[in-house]
């Protein structure tokens, strides 16, 4: 069985092969010219994964040493995300499925992350708790099976990935802000400020937009950026990073607490964080829990993750019809593609 994925939802061209078990390929190009923007600019991002998806699956195939119709299910990323840059993809690998008569399956790109842990050696074992955390979004989820996903909260204002981008601009760290900050905060104090843990009442709900606000403040109460030596800008750095992944294993740990998981597993751009990866390590060991973090390149956006979740799909039972749509936000109580 060979699985081909595409991946258009943001401003990561990806293209994955999937052969039987094996990864066979998984070429990620990122457009990395939204950094002169300060963030990702939607128009530019569709414009650059027209140009770039075709020769990125040419290569994929020719890395995988297969031929288009040897390829058997055809998936790509249906949302969340940037429409005309879903569009792309989508819309790319419905012609293909149509030309060559092959099965299709739309994924939904935040089922692609929660199950990325797959593609490691080391998996997950169900029940697991999936923290999902990216630019777009911040979740607690219940994983039973390939088919059961339950919600248990969610980021009610910013995603943990956005409060990095957004006080990383704040602090004139560029974009994006994520690895800004964690290397900024290598060399700071995390103990310097006391950046406050917003409080919720729902026990895995998630809040950054209090800390963010807390930041500027912060910034603006010292005079501004300008009157902000270097050292204090990575001492900010560093307490900010601190107060975000405490807030992610606070939950975590709550919910390691009152479900019965045989692992959890965080996923997604921010799962890249050394900070959050050192404590949940500590977390997970203390509970003993299996722990697994996908490597650096399934934890951002990649084909491979969408691949794997169609090829998971489809042995459920599951493709789509071609007029399947794609779809901007994510509806956090249904998951598209179940
Ligand atoms: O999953 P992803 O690649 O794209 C989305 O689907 O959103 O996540 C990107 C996010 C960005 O907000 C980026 O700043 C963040 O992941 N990120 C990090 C790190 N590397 C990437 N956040 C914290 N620490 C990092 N090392
Ligand atoms: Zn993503």
């Amino acid at each position: 069985m060979i699985v081909l994925g595409i991946e258009t939802s943001c401003d990561e061209t990806s293209v994955a092969v999937i052969k039987d078990d094996m990864l066979t390929a998984n070429l990620i190009s990122s457009q990395h010219f939204h950094k002169n923007y300060g963030g990702v600019v939607p128009e530019l991002s569709s414009r650059a994964h027209l140009q770039i998806v075709n020769p990125l699956v040419k290569s994929a195939l020719e890395k995988s040493s297969i031929k288009l119709e040897d390829v058997d299910l055809i998936s790509a990323t249906a949302g969340p995300g940037l429409i005309g840059a879903l569009l792309v993809g989508l819309t790319y690998a419905k012609g293909l499925s149509l030309s060559l008569n092959k099965k299709f399956v739309a994924v939904n790109h935040i089922e692609g992350h929660i199950f990325s842990g797959f593609l490691m050696e080391e998996k997950p074992e169900f029940p697991f708790l999936a923290l999902v955390v990216s630019g777009g979004h911040t979740l607690l989820l219940l994983v039973k099976s390939f088919t059961e996903i339950y919600k248990l909260g969610s980021t009610v204002d910013d995603a943990a990935g956005e409060a990095f981008d957004k006080v990383s601009k704040l602090l004139g760290l560029g974009y994006p802000g994520g690895p800004k900050i964690q290397k900024a905060a290598e060399q700071g104090d995390e103990n310097r400020i006391n950046f406050p843990i917003a409080e919720l009442k729902e026990p895995y709900n998630f809040s950054f937009s209090g800390l963010k606000t807390a930041v500027l403040r912060y910034v603006q109460h010292q005079g501004g950026i300008q009157n902000l030596d270097e050292q204090h800008i990575k001492d900010i750095a560093a307490s900010f990073q601190l107060s975000v992944v405490k807030a992610l294993i606070h939950k975590l740990k709550k919910a390691i607490s009152n479900f019965d998981v045989k692992s959890v597993s965080i996923v997604g751009g921010v799962a890249a964080n050394s900070l959050l990866k050192e404590k949940a390590i500590e977390l997970a060991s203390a509970h003993n829990k299996k722990l697994v973090i996908p490597r650096l390149e399934f934890c951002g956006d990649n084909a491979a993750m969408i691949a794997f979740r169609a090829k998971t799909l489809f042995e459920s039972g599951i493709t789509h019809k071609l007029d399947y749509k794609p779809y901007p936000a994510l509806d956090e109580n249904s998951f598209l593609s179940l």
